[in-house]
């Protein structure tokens, strides 16, 4: 009853998360329409059997109930023993249900290992790799310019800009434990392997914003080792290729420039979060779209100066690049244009000054595992992890033991310049 009972609430429990952000229902690709379609031919080929079965089921317990004939000595009724033709007919359906899954599925299979032949020569190549706990995106056929000259495949991370309507081949690694890569509403999931190569393809056949999740436990941190997709018209995607081959800007502070005494305050970081919050939930791509501008009324440049020195001076560069300045480091996050990105920390926190602020500040109270250095424990050799950056202790005005060290004014001028990179 129970059973039964469930499978009429289904729909009803699926109605309410058809469109939700991870939805696999709500396909927007051919390699996700594919994969649902097969979700589809299986449930109905099982549920057609259960229907069935639970009719049975319940005939004979409601016909053949043991009934009382007030006749201590009754017969009980004929005891039966296999009916070798019913029999043959349960095996001949058993095979012919797993035919009817069996070949959509391999057909299913063929058709998401990789792109059509007939599209090959259209589809946009992209590597992504997965480190505990983010996504490195490069985009091997797009060239730019380096800090010394050189050509450099374009990078970035945690947000994957792609073409809509256009097959994206992406090879998946990994440099550390297994990943797994998923879409749900265009394609996966299919697992990053050390020490070997794996592929999916995906399309998405209208612009659009869509998550991304780490599909395969990986550590602390894998619930909220995210992405994002954002699918662009061919016009609007070239323009943005265009805009992120270009060395980043710099911008100088004015002559004779002071910091400002005090800084922005949480007050304000707030009301700015909720705005943006709001804003961002009703159109995901348009908030995309808005992250992009630059707003030069807006900006403090003597902070933005002063935070771009923060970043060298306290060894950001070491680990993180921004492509054209003076951070070269590859085993963090690639920070270019990272102000024109609309989520930080593997797609955790909304980009906003607050959240930012709180990322350099307090990694390991944002994403868990990520340094724990309250506890002095350090990560063992070959993990690469945020550092936990501290500000000196406010009774004391010593700085805590750590091995680097950030002050409240300086991370202020790290957000600024940061949202400044776009
Ligand atoms: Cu990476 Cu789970």
């Amino acid at each position: 009853t129970l059973a039964l009972l469930l499978t009429a609430l289904l729909p009803v429990m699926l109605g309410g998360w058809l469109d939700g952000p991870q939805s696999t229902l709500d396909t927007k690709g051919p390699v996700a329409e594919a994969q649902t379609g097969l979700f589809y031919v299986t449930l109905w080929v099982t549920g057609i059997i259960f229907v069935i079965v639970a009719a049975v089921l319940a005939y004979a317990t409601i016909k053949f109930k043991a009934r009382d004939s007030g006749d201590e000595h009754a017969e009980p009724p004929p005891q039966g023993h296999g009916n070798p033709l019913v029999e043959m007919s349960l095996i001949a359906a058993s095979i012919l249900a797993l035919v009817v899954i069996a070949v959509p599925t391999l057909k299913g299979i063929w058709y998401t290992y990789d792109v059509p032949e007939e599209e090959r020569e259209n589809a946009f190549h992209v590597n992504a790799t997965g480190y505990q706990w983010w996504f490195k995106f490069e985009y091997p056929n797009e060239m730019a310019t380096d800090a010394f000259g050189g050509e450099t495949p374009l990078v970035s991370a945690n947000e994957l800009v792609i073409p809509a309507g256009r097959p994206v081949r992406i090879e998946l690694r990994t440099v550390d434990v297994i990943h797994s890569f998923w879409v749900p509403k265009l394609a996966g999931k299919v697992d990053m392997m050390p020490n070997r190569g794996n592929h999916l393809w995906l399309q998405a056949d209208e612009p659009g914003y869509f998550w991304g999740q780490c599909a395969e436990y990986c550590g602390d941190s894998h619930a909220v080792m995210r992405f994002r997709v954002i699918a662009l018209a061919e016009d609007e995607f070239n323009a943005w290729l265009a805009n992120q081959k270009q060395t980043a800007r710099v911008v100088e502070a004015p002559e004779g420039a002071e910091l400002p005494a005090s800084f922005t305050s949480y007050g304000e970081f707030e009301e700015n979060q909720a705005g943006w919050t709001e804003e961002f939930d009703a159109d995901p791509l348009g908030a995309w779209r808005a992250q992009q501008v630059i707003d030069p009324a807006a900006e403090n440049t003597a902070l933005i100066a002063a935070g771009r020195h923060a970043f060298t001076e306290n060894k950001c560069a070491g680990c993180h690049t921004v492509r054209g300045h003076e951070g070269a480091g590859v085993v963090a996050p690639d920070l270019t244009r990272i102000g024109a990105r609309t989520t930080i920390a593997a797609g955790l926190l909304e980009n906003s000054e607050m959240n930012l602020y709180r990322w350099i500040t307090e990694p390991h109270r944002v994403k868990p595992g990520n340094f724990m250095y309250h506890t002095r424990v350090v990560p063992p050799p070959g993990m690469v992890i945020m550092p936990g950056y501290t500000t000196p202790d406010p009774a004391t005005g010593e700085p805590a033991e750590v091995n680097i060290e950030i002050t409240d004014e300086e991370a202020h001028a790290l957000v600024a310049y940061l949202h400044s990179l776009k």
